[in-house]
């Protein structure tokens, strides 16, 4: 992939694609930001590859003028709810997230009003309309630790992410009121194919996102988000893994520890649905061409994105 996007003009692109990148990247006084789902070329030539926790904290902290978000649509929001004055760029404005689109204002407006006294735990992983409805963002590195700063008195909704959810109520002892979305790359993953894979590999370790489905996380030796996922692969002393979670994490797994082997978690199918595809709509010539043209932007009306920045300072300074 690397050598294609250096070597292979198309459409009238500049040969080195890279090069280019890194020039207008001075001129706009640009960073790029990546998550580690995105094609292993773009998170090359990002400065700053994170999950979604480090994402919003680069977001927050960043003196560019310019963020160009190489990840999905309410990461790319983030971004610009913490930043109204700067112009953010999202490669393709279609790379959306099942998850956020499960839970609809309108929908979740009823479900807010059937519970009342709850406080509003979301997952970063949710439209801005539904985060001005919150009380308290998450992500999946800090969703156990927000709750266990919660009363154990207050009741609390968490949404969108059922599968996430039930883990923190496993994690915390705490019962929450569930909104029942899920994310249709972790739901994909095979039980019965993990199975097969620990039985061709006695000794590999299954490691898994919060987001898979209680079946597959019950063969995890370990849990977290996509930086804790890499990390604990390059702190362990074992050698393969079996890894639950998008597989561009891999990229830098194998990066960070080239004599280790790394096993992407099968799908049900025999397919590449453990791909996501709104990520993988972020293409290096997308990149490119969002830089020269600085479109596609986020943009955001300026009541919901002041009412989701509330939620999302409270997420950052319990952190
Ligand atoms: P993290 O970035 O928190 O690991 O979440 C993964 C994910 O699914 C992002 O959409
Ligand atoms: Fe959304 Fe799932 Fe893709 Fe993450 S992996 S962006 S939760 S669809």
């Amino acid at each position: 992939m690397f050598a294609t996007a250096l070597n292979k003009p198309q459409n009238n692109l500049p040969h080195n694609l890279f090069e280019e990148i890194s020039k207008l990247k001075k001129e706009l006084n640009a960073v790029i930001l990546a998550h580690y789902y995105q094609d292993s070329d773009i998170q090359d030539i990002a400065d700053y590859i994170g999950d979604s926790l480090g994402l919003s904290q680069q977001a927050a902290n960043t003196n560019a003028d310019v963020i160009v978000f190489a990840g999905v649509h309410f990461m790319a929001e983030t971004a610009k709810i913490l930043n109204p004055h700067k112009l953010v760029l999202l490669p393709d404005l279609d790379a959306g997230c099942s998850l956020a689109d499960s839970c609809t204002p309108a929908e979740f407006k009823a479900f807010k009003e059937a519970h009342p006294g709850h406080l509003v735990v979301s997952y970063v992983n949710c439209t801005a309309e539904i985060k001005a409805m919150s009380d308290i963002i998450c992500t999946s590195s800090n969703a156990v630790k927000i709750v266990q700063q919660i009363p154990e008195d207050q009741p609390i909704i968490f949404a969108p992410d059922r599968n996430l959810g039930r883990y923190v109520m496993e994690q915390t002892g705490r019962d929450l009121v569930l909104w029942q979305g899920s994310c249709m790359v972790h739901e994909t993953f095979s039980e019965k194919k993990i199975v097969q894979l620990q039985v061709e590999y006695p000794e590999a370790e299954v490691i898994a996102h919060p987001e898979c489905e209680s079946s597959v996380l019950r063969h995890a030796t370990y849990i977290g988000s996509t930086t804790a996922l890499l990390k604990y692969s390059q702190e362990s002393q074992i050698k393969d893994f079996i890894v639950a979670t998008e597989p561009g994490i891999i990229h830098q797994m194998a990066k960070a520890a080239p004599d280790k082997h790394f096993i992407p978690a099968p799908a049900i199918n025999n397919c590449a649905c453990n791909e996501c595809p709104h990520m993988r709509l972020n293409t290096l010539e997308k990149l490119y061409l969002a830089m020269k043209n600085k479109t596609p932007e986020i943009t955001l009306p300026e009541d919901i994105r002041a009412a989701a920045l509330k939620p999302i300072q409270r997420m950052l300074a319990m952190s």
